[in-house]
Order: C-alpha cells, then sequence, then structure tokens
C-alpha cells in the first residue's frame, strides 16, 4: 500500500527542494524525506490538517507553512506573526482551524511574558500546485499569557473549549478557554519543573490517552504520567499521582499510536522512540550521532487511510547541538513509515486521528 507513496516521494525527488535521505541506518525504505527548508531554517512542531496537509511551526522566525506530503512542491507560508520571533506548539481546535503558540525568543533563551496562544483558521487557505497561495489563512489572538516563561507543547483537550498548554520554564501546564480566553494553571509538579542545575526545559511535549496526560521533561530526561478529569469545570486537572513512566533522557515532544505507545523526538539525541505502555524504551528511527532525524523536535501520524502508520517528523538541523564533525542544516520533514519498521500500530482500525496522536 505504501509502494505508492515510496514512488510518488522518489519521482518528487528529482526537484531540487528533495534531496534524497541516506538509507544507511535501516538499509530500507522506511525513511523518506518530504521536504527540507533553507539552511538555518528550523522546524519545532507539527500538526496534520484533515486533508493531510501538513502544518510546521518555526522556532527560528515567526512563520508557519504548510507542505503538502503528497506532493511537497513547496512550502506555502501559511501565516506571519507580529512581533514575535518564534512559534512552538500547534494543535487542531476546531475542524481545520488550529491554535499556536507565539513567542519572542533572543537564541537561546526566551524572552519570559512574550508568549501568546493565537487561532489560524485554514478554512479558505487555498494554494496552487507550485505551492503559491491563493487565498490567506485568517489569524487572530487568543490570549497573551504574561505570566508564562517558555510556552511549549499546546493540545486540544477533547470535547471541551480548553486547549492545553505546556510550560517548560514554569514547569505547569495552563488551560486556556478558546472562546472566553480565561486562562489558568491546571498541573504544577516536581516531575515538570526544570532540574535544580537550572536551564529552562522542564516539562515540553503533552499528549493525551486514555483519560492520562503523558510529557516529557526536557532536562530532567524523564516522560511522565497524570490522570487528568476530562470533564466539567475541573477539566484538565490531575485525578491522580504524577508518576514517571520512564527515565528515557532528553526528549521533545511526541505523538501516540493507537496502541498507546508513544514515539517521541529525541531532539539532543537525533531519534525517535518508541516508548510502549508499559515504559520500554527503544530508539526505531535515527540515531544519536546521525543526520537523518538531526536534532528532531516533534512527530505527528498522518489523517488519512493513506499515510495513517506514516509518522512526520520535523527537525531542527543541529539546532540544539551539532553532531561533531557536522554542521546545521535546513530543518526537515522526514516521513518514517511505522509500519516498515514492522510495528503495529492499530491505526487502521480507527477512522480519525487528532493532535498528532490517537485519542481514545
Ligand atoms: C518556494 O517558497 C519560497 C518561500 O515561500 C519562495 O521564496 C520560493 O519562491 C518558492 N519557490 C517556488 C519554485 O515556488
Ligand atoms: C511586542 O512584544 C514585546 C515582548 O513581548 C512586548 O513587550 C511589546 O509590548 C510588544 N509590542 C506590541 C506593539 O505588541
Ligand atoms: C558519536 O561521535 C562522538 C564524536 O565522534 C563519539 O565520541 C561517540 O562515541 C559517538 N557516539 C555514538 C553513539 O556513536
Ligand atoms: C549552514 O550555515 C552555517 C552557518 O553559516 C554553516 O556553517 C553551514 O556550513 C551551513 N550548512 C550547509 C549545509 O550549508
Amino acid at each position: 500500500m505504501y509502494c505508492n507513496i515510496a514512488t510518488v516521494l522518489a519521482l518528487l525527488c528529482t526537484l531540487q527542494a528533495c534531496i534524497a535521505v541516506p538509507q544507511s541506518d535501516h538499509g530500507n525504505d522506511a525513511l523518506n524525506l518530504i521536504y527540507q527548508f533553507p539552511n538555518l531554517t528550523a522546524l519545532e512542531n507539527v500538526a496534520v490538517r484533515f486533508s493531510g496537509k501538513l502544518l510546521v511551526t518555526l522556532p527560528t522566525a515567526p512563520e508557519l507553512y504548510q507542505v503538502d506530503p503528497f506532493h511537497p512542491v513547496n512550502a506555502s507560508l501559511v501565516y506571519r506573526f507580529p512581533n514575535a520571533t518564534a512559534l512552538l506548539g500547534i494543535a487542531e481546535i476546531d475542524h481545520d482551524v488550529f491554535a499556536v503558540v507565539v513567542g519572542t525568543v533572543n537564541p537561546p533563551n526566551p524572552v519570559p511574558g512574550s508568549f501568546s496562544v493565537w487561532r489560524v483558521d485554514m478554512r479558505q487557505f487555498e494554494t496552487r500546485e507550485d505551492g503559491s497561495v491563493v487565498r490567506k489563512a485568517t489569524a487572530r489572538i487568543i490570549t497573551a499569557i504574561p505570566e508564562g516563561a517558555l510556552l511549549n507543547g499546546l493540545i486540544r483537550l477533547p470535547g471541551t473549549p480548553f486547549i492545553l498548554v505546556a510550560d517548560s520554564g514554569l514547569g505547569v501546564v495552563w488551560r486556556v478557554h478558546t472562546k472566553t480566553a480565561a486562562y489558568t494553571q491546571v498541573l504544577a509538579s516536581e516531575l515538570m519543573r526544570p532540574p535544580p542545575e537550572g536551564g529552562v526545559l522542564g516539562v515540553n511535549g503533552i499528549r493525551i490517552f486514555g483519560g492520562a496526560l503523558y510529557f516529557t521533561n526536557t532536562l530532567q530526561g524523564l516522560f511522565g504520567r497524570v490522570a487528568i478529569r476530562v470533564h466539567g469545570p475541573g477539566a484538565g486537572t490531575a485525578a491522580g499521582e504524577y508518576t514517571v513512566v520512564a527515565r528515557n533522557g532528553r526528549a521533545d515532544d511526541f505523538a501516540f499510536d493507537a496502541r498507546g505507545n508513544a514515539y517521541v523526538a529525541q531532539n539532543f539525541d537525533n531519534g525517535i522512540q518508541l516508548i510502549t505502555p508499559r515504559g520500554e524504551v527503544s530508539v526505531i528511527a535515527g540515531a544519536k550521532n546521525s543526520t537523518v532525524l538531526e536534532s528532531d523536535a516533534a512527530c505527528a501520524f498522518g489523517r488519512t487511510p493513506r499515510d495513517r502508520d506514516t509518522l512526520y517528523v520535523v527537525t531542527s538541523g543541529g539546532l540544539s547541538e551539532t553532531i561533531p564533525g557536522t554542521y546545521r542544516e535546513g530543518g526537515k520533514i522526514v516521513a518514517v513509515h511505522v509500519d516498515k519498521l514492522g510495528i503495529p500500530t492499530g491505526n487502521g482500525r480507527r477512522s480519525s486521528v487528532v493532535d498528532g496522536g490517537w485519542e481514545l
């Protein structure tokens, strides 16, 4: 079934924008380069539209781009946000409407108090075959969160008007009402804080699976879990203890498959980890000294029948750390065909996927 996609991508690789991915890591066709941005442009996060098109955020410019993974001829600029330098988390909050974290970073330091959450409406957005934009998307601010230190991962709280936003600097999760703009802290824990030694990267990626919120804490090097209330006025608050699922090392955003396996972008260690529901950790793509997934920052499963076993991984091309003996490169979107790695996702049995992971 994926031969078709592989063939299409192989043909598209005659375009200048598509550079062949070295296959040495796996010796098979489980990985495909979809698109590479220019040097020094990094990618931070990814969300998938119902059409299958990818929306990627940049930490190096206040810009949101669309790339069509089935026809990756060019990246289309969706929106450039005013008075900011970086975009971080992104998630669908309504049909083809997305919430995005916007803020200012003086590399490598985020500016506390500069972060806000915006709403981007993709319903009118239209591009030509070459990726050029025919009709623009519209965007407006939901709210600034001046108390925030470093807003980062963002998810929808399913079945509610709320989004949850990880604050990596404070080690908390904010809940924002997408209509009234009211916001409040709903989660806070030692397991979400940056380590006592310092740094601003505590809780980073967040996802919900089976009534619990899972999170990476980048500098504490752990993958954690807390049961949460999913309805009512207390939606998003803790309904149990915060626990460590795995001590998996420094990691960034992640996605779930339908079986509850987490696919974790390692960033500093340049790979994708698989963390099973029992907490077993393995690296399934990329490697410490490989540029194939260099400083990968996030991933999301495709949403169409053709690509729901395909994990789209976005990289920042050595932004966090370059691999010894190599140089910065443009951020990439790489398709990891999880089925070809022999990992059953269970995704085929479900008809819809949101927020880059399965919600059950
Ligand atoms: C591709 O997109 C970039 C950035 O939006 C633009 O500058 C460039 O002209 C586009 N190239 C083609 C061939 O459309
Ligand atoms: C631009 O952002 C900075 C930093 O967040 C803020 O202090 C300033 O008020 C903003 N200016 C405008 C015009 O919004
Ligand atoms: C990565 O490269 C560094 C420097 O060349 C080397 O010291 C290290 O052992 C390598 N790590 C792995 C896992 O290959
Ligand atoms: C990217 O830019 C950096 C800084 O100018 C440079 O050192 C590096 O060689 C460039 N990488 C590529 C792949 O051209």
